[in-house]
């Protein structure tokens, strides 16, 4: 059941806390933070409570703070905290009495707005985005009216005590006040000051934070019937200093029922900019003011919607607002206009999975943006081109040739999957991860969604300079990493760890062995009509021969007379788990780990996640339909979705298979898996790869989009009660509408007409 209540707005969605319960602190933070592909801010209170985690994140900026850490997405100074005092107490939420209680956020900006009334008569009122319109600028207003009147102090500044779970990434910081960027405004009264903190981490790092508070000089509010001029009246800025904080103290007495509001704005920069430009990018901010921001944002967010929106008639408000929830978040994790850096795990919103990037991005993430705004893919694809160095150490480093992309990647190109996880119930020791040595199959997933953006964009010259290599070095890995059998006659890939992390150490994991070969069919064509310079320079002899080798003898488990693919060479021998159900009715995930040691969990025929499924998915065309049937149910009923990307991908298999009802059932199910009752889920952050998950259900399960032989087709298998579903993609750089309507037949008919743009 979704937690969250979700109101319809003149446009679009509104989710809102039901009510105050501090236990859901840390998972409305990641739900509703504010994102725009290069900031993530955690939607913690203003004031600090008992129980948060605060947290700023920005694109690409990672660290590894000492020899026995990994790297991971820096906890970045926090600008978000207010202290206030009011007539000499502190205002909290954990010990005021409350009288009102309103936190939502909207979907179509990412706009968080918050109403907190307390018993004495005090009322906070604030709103806050990451821009879109200026990736870098957060935008914060707070507003307070106190009924009695009296002295209010506050102080806000910017934090850079934040840490990662303790870790401390910065080894230098420098606080500054900037006195000479002070202007006098229009109307005499003073403007803000802008203060600064600049972080410098041992790896030569730099992160600026500039911030200005100030009045908003054009806001003009209602209060009690009476108009309120806003702002700081002839307030002089102070400023005091802490342990690597800076912050600006304000002192002035509010009159009864007297609304007070002020404004910060914040720049994050990690591209080295002058701090007059800095200081001049805030000053432009305080003369528009909050609304102007916002209204620019907006436009940007608008041209967003204008390609992404998906219209259905028939479907519930619910399911419609957590799937406009589910684009907010898609828009705000992936990087717009650079390819120095890729989604994390949880996107921007927390410091779950270190921030690293796994093939969630590739395989989850990226189809949405491939059919909607090939663009970002192609940022997407750039940051792993860049990092084929790093692939080619890894695969160096295990005896392959060519290049094998880390399981996990951050900013280096190398292998990020920490060493040592979670506590194995029976040794007591923590459990050996073994994704970082041996999930190999994400060299593939990153080709096959090359290969899906170059169909569907055509984009020939990405190909030339980056895409050919890409596909050429990873052949050459698999070339490598697969072993003959001499008693079968075949080649093998084995010791590997498939898309289901419940099994370790197997021969043959179908997933893996059919994308190998995939990625291996797709750089034999190349070999054949690669042409030009560069490709001179590229080719190796001895390729054709390996790649021909390759492809004409990798083992393909194919299914058996009941029409079941084995998962791996051994996984239908192995002993069913006798209880099941319990652990797949559990609230809670994983909980199978709490009685079972991982390696009892290995032994047996239970899954984590989809696995044939995936492939049976990524492969649409591959095998006949009643293979896919039988697998996705054989395969559902031993699977525990202990992963959120499991749900997803059994929604979006059983619209393919033409089971709605039981796709409906799962798709409702992904849908919760942010949204739900379980306040413990979400808490480091939301699940990337599940969002894209619930789109690419939408798109590519009920609408049944494909791409066949570089031409976008539909096979739509739409839920019981919607009526129709109308969306947009773009193929090969035209923008398409496509129109699927039911006929009163019970038949569809789809419609996919250019646009012209
Ligand atoms: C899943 C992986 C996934 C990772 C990050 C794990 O629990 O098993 O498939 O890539 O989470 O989302």
């Amino acid at each position: 059941m979704i937690y969250y209540r979700i109101e319809k707005e003149k446009k679009g969605f509104r989710l809102c806390e039901p009510k105050r319960n501090p236990d859901y602190n840390r998972k409305t933070e990641s739900v509703f933070a504010q994102c725009n592909g290069y900031l993530g801010v955690r939607a913690s209170f203003e004031t600090k409570q008992l129980d948060e985690s605060r947290g700023t994140f920005v694109g690409g900026f990672y660290h590894r703070a000492g020899n026995h850490e990994v790297t991971e997405l820096v906890n970045c100074p926090d600008v978000t905290e207010f202290r206030i005092r009011v007539n000499g107490e502190p205002v909290h939420l954990d010990s005021g009495k409350l009288t009102l209680y309103e936190r939502s956020l909207r979907t179509r900006t990412g706009e968080l707005v918050s109403q907190v009334g307390f018993l004495n008569g005090i009322c906070i009122k604030t709103r806050r985005f990451s821009s879109m319109d200026n990736k870098k600028l957060f935008c914060h207003q707070l507003s307070i009216t106190v009924k009695n009147g009296g002295i209010l102090e506050l102080s806000t500044g910017i934090n850079g005590q934040m840490t990662n779970s303790g870790v401390s990434h910065f080894d230098r910081m420098e606080a500054r006040v900037f006195e000479k960027f002070r202007m006098p405004c229009s109307d005499g009264q003073e403007t803000g000051t802008p203060f600064y903190l600049e972080c410098g981490c041992d790896d030569g790092q730099t992160l600026k934070i500039m911030s200005l508070c100030c009045r908003d000089q054009h806001e003009v509010k209602e209060w009690d019937g009476k108009k309120q001029t806003m702002g700081l009246p002839g307030k002089k800025a102070a400023f005091h200093l802490e342990r690597r904080s800076i912050y600006e103290d304000v002192k002035t007495e509010l009159l009864p029922g007297q609304t007070w509001t002020l404004c910060k704005y914040t720049l994050y920069d990690t591209d080295g900019l002058e701090l007059e430009e800095m200081a001049a990018i805030l000053k432009e901010a305080e003369a528009a003011g909050y609304g102007e921001l916002y209204r620019r944002h907006q436009e940007v967010f608008d041209g967003y919607w204008d390609m992404a929106a998906i219209e259905i008639e028939g479907a519930a408000e619910e399911e419609a607002g957590v799937m406009e929830f589910a684009q907010y978040h898609l828009a705000g994790m992936v990087p717009w206009d650079r390819s120095s850096y890729s989604v994390g795990a949880k996107g921007l919103t927390g410091e779950g999975y270190k921030g690293h990037v796994f093939w969630d991005t590739e395989i989850f993430i990226m189809p949405f943006f491939t059919l909607m705004f090939p663009e970002v893919s192609r940022n997407l694809l750039l940051y792993r081109y860049h990092r084929l160095e790093g692939a080619r150490q890894k695969a160096e480093e295990y005896g392959y040739s060519g290049a094998m992309y880390p399981w996990e990647s951050a900013v280096a190109g190398g292998e990020e999957t920490p060493l040592w996880a979670a506590i194995d119930i029976h040794t007591g020791t923590a459990a050996k991860v073994w994704s970082g040595i041996k999930e190999h199959h994400v060299t593939a997933d990153i080709i096959y969604a090359l290969l899906n953006y170059y169909e569907l964009t055509g984009d020939k010259t990405f190909m030339e300079q980056y895409g050919y290599q890409m596909i050429l070095e990873t052949a050459v890995f698999w070339s490598s990493r697969a072993v003959w059998n001499e008693e079968k006659g075949q080649l093998e890939i084995r010791d590997v760890i498939g898309p289901d992390e419940y099994t370790e150490h197997v021969d043959n994991n179908a997933y893996t062995n059919y994308l190998a070969h995939e990625n291996v069919k797709a750089a034999r064509k190349i070999l054949a009509s690669w042409n030009g310079e560069l490709a001179r320079q590229y080719r190796r002899d001895g390729w054709e021969k390996a790649f021909d080798h390759f492809l004409n003898h990798l083992y393909l488990p194919k299914p058996g007379p009941d029409h079941i693919i084995p998962q791996d060479d051994t996984f239908l021998g192995k002993p069913k788990l006798p209880d099941i159900e319990k652990y797949r009715t559990a609230h809670e995930r994983q909980t199978i780990l709490k009685d079972y040691s991982r390696s009892q969990v290995i032994g047996m025929q239970v899954l984590k996640q989809a696995d044939v499924v995936m492939l049976l998915e990524l492969l649409p065309g591959r095998f006949d339909h009643q293979t896919v049937k039988n697998n996705v149910t054989f395969y559902e009923a031993l699977t525990l979705h202990d992963s959120s990307l499991s749900y997803c991908a059994h929604a979006e298999a059983d619209a393919v298979i033409g089971e709605p009802d039981m796709a409906v059932d799962f798709f409702e199910k992904a849908m919760e898996i942010d949204l739900d009752k379980g306040y413990k889920d979400s808490a480091a952050g939301i699940h990337a790869a599940s969002l894209g998950g619930i789109i690419n259900c939408v798109l590519k399960g009920f609408a049944g989009i494909r791409v066949n032989d570089g031409h976008l087709e539909c096979c739509p298998h739409l839920p019981k009660k919607w009526k129709s579903i109308r969306f947009s993609v773009m193929d090969h750089g035209q923008r398409k509408r496509v129109a699927i309507t039911k006929d009163s037949e019970g038949g569809t008919e789809v419609r996919m007409e250019e646009t012209g743009e």
